[in-house]
């Protein structure tokens, strides 16, 4: 959830770090932090904000050094004060840390520190990683055994890296990324190859329970029970890194606009590695798929593609995974989907599946990430990267590869291959929408509550449709299959709220006007997304015609453009929505 980021080389270190934060702001965003090493003296700016405020404020990127270590946090423990954010350092303020995920034991090892004279000087779980190395650095004087001693005692998630003002940088990883950028005299050490891909695109991965040590002329990798173990570098693509605004004032904008290409491109995948995803597909005698947040919502909406395709799978959120997953076994087969391939919850589905002696296959966008490298096979989405915190693109490329998986499996075709071009040119008619959905958006920036109907494999997108205005916008969205509106939602509807209802003229059309007329007896403003024009409704959005299977992949555009609209019209952020941070690696 936070971003962290070390530097040591020829370069001024700050300069690198900042620039590096940046990149990587997406990860978490309440306050920022930088600590270098001039002439053997830790120097220290941190504060409440985002990289760019925080920076102009404090002038991070103007602390002298060569070597130094940054950071990003999104609050877990401890409130969004200066004092919390990291780095943090030990008492003798000769060892810095910055870390991302949760010390479970943090409280126990707190008190103990404190017993032997250690004063804490913030909320912050992470902060007892810094006393920790400082103790045992006393008793051994030795940085290896330190960190090997400390991340023992460790229990939770962690991704760690800490500065000694010996001119040491140090990294160690537990259930969180750490990755290390090998440039010509200099090395980075990054929660996300976006941290350093401007400078290097050499990489090593550090496996689950290393240790990397960076002295003046050398690198050495040790486990956590001090054997000295070896990591392969790897090249990562530099068009991982290819993220910019371009001709947007926001990322979301531009990822949803970049759908007119990326719809498609999902469908663009090598034969053999599709064969291979397929075969231990269709090898599973009980199929599940798992995912969060959105990715999830693209899990529901599989269900019923797959389904048409006459293939049987269920469907299970990855953080309710943990107590349904006795149901699985080596007969088993996961596929679990994850834009960002970090997720705690889906990682840790993942795992508990591969203990059950199931297969896990894996669906997305980042080929180097957690997920991709726990699974016997995954497809990429080939989406690009994604700024905008809230998932757009990364959705419906993630349901167009799933149309495409399960034509290529099931009996019966949703028809993708044959409708690429017809989609393409609907998808960019969605898109010209734009500027009649920002004027609708206006209209509705006062509300208080928002629902969205729809039936059948609109379903799913109505869920999707209401995280977007809930993450964005902030306004209260409630997704529903239309058919349940009269079993309780009813009693809600008044001349006050506003329900948008999916409803294209497919086998959904009749039952779902039965429940407009209702809605519309009650006095509720009506948004129709349809190819079809009716006067009931009080806001039209016309989409084109399409396969009647395919519309999900447009009908939920004019959602996510109505959700960034909101989101503006109400002054918020929508690429770095309140509270939210895109790659949520806690639990
Ligand atoms: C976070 C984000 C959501 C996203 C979810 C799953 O909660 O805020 O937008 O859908 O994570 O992310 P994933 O990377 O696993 O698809």
């Amino acid at each position: 959830m936070c971003s962290i980021i070390g530097y040591k080389g020829n370069e001024h270190a700050s300069s690198v770090l900042v620039e590096g934060l940046r990149k990587m702001e997406y990860r978490g965003y309440d306050s920022v932090g930088i600590a270098t090493i001039k002439s053997g003296k830790l120097l220290i700016r941190k504060g409440v904000g985002k990289v760019a405020e925080v920076n102009k404020s404090l002038r991070l990127d103007e602390l002298p050094g060569n070597l130094g270590i940054g950071h990003t946090r999104w609050a877990t423990h401890g409130g969004i004060v200066d004092s919390n954010a990291h780095p943090h350092l030990a008492c003798k303020s000769t060892i810095a840390v910055v870390h991302n995920g949760i010390i479970e034991n943090y409280n126990e090892l707190k008190n103990e520190l404190c017993r032997s004279g250690h004063e804490f000087k913030s909320e912050t779980d992470s902060e007892v990683i810094a006393h920790l190395l400082e103790e045992y650095f006393e008793i051994t004087g030795d940085i290896r055994l330190s960190m090997i001693f400390t991340c023992k005692r460790l229990q939770g998630s962690f991704a760690f890296v800490a500065m000694f003002n010996s001119s040491t940088l140090c990294g160690a990883r537990y259930d969180e990324p750490l990755i290390i950028g090998v440039g010509n005299d200099d090395y980075f050490l990054s929660s996300d190859i976006l941290g350093f891909l401007n400078y290097t695109d050499r990489a090593i991965f550090l496996d689950n329970r290393d240790i990397v040590i960076l002295n003046d002329n050398d690198i050495s990798f040790f486990n956590f029970d001090g054997d000295r173990v070896s990591r392969r570098m790897t090249q990562v693509a530099w068009e991982l890194g290819d993220a910019d605004k371009g001709k947007y004032s926001h990322f979301t904008l531009k990822e949803i606009h970049e759908q007119r290409y990326t719809i498609v491109k999902s469908m663009q995948q090598d034969k053999k590695n599709l064969e291979k995803f397929c075969d231990i597909l269709t090898g599973g005698k009980n199929i599940y798929i798992t995912g969060s947040g959105t990715s999830y919502h693209s899990a529901l909406l599989a269900k019923q593609i797959f389904s048409k395709s006459k293939i049987h799978v269920e469907t299970i959120m990855s953080s309710e995974f943990q107590y349904s997953s006795d149901m699985l076994d080596e007969n088993s087969v996961l596929l679990a989907i994850s834009q960002s391939g970090e997720t705690a919850d889906v990682i840790q589905s993942v795992k508990s599946a591969k203990t059950m002696g199931a297969k896990v296959i894996s669906i997305v966008n980042i080929p180097t990430s957690s997920l991709a490298r726990l699974s016997d096979s995954y497809l990429e989405v080939k989406c690009g990267p994604e700024i905008g915190v809230a998932a757009t693109k990364s959705f419906t490329s993630q349901i167009a590869l799933l149309y495409y998986v399960a034509d290529i499996i099931g009996r019966k075709s949703n028809g993708i291959l044959s409708s690429k071009d017809i989609l393409v040119k609907a998808v960019i008619q969605v898109l010209e929408l734009d500027s009649q959905i920002e004027g609708i958006a206006d209209q509705l920036k006062h509300s208080k509550d928002v629902y969205i109907l729809g039936r059948s494999l609109h379903f799913p997108i109505c869920l999707e449709g209401a995280l977007k205005i809930k993450e964005l916008s902030y306004i209260h969205a409630e997704g529903m299959a239309a058919g349940e509106l009269k079993h309780g939602p009813l009693a809600l509807i008044d001349t006050n709220s506003i329900v948008i209802v999916l409803h294209p003229d497919d086998s959904t059309y009749g039952d779902t006007l039965s429940n407009i007329h209702t809605i519309k007896s009650r006095g509720a403003k009506i948004v129709g997304i349809s190819n079809k024009k009716d006067a009931l409704y009080d806001y039209q959005i016309t989409i084109p015609t399409i396969n009647e299977s395919l519309y999900p992949l447009i009908e939920v555009i004019p959602l996510q453009l109505l959700a960034y609209h909101l989101s503006i019209c109400n002054n918020g952020n929508p690429d770095y929505p309140r509270n939210l941070a895109k790659s949520v690696t806690v639990k």
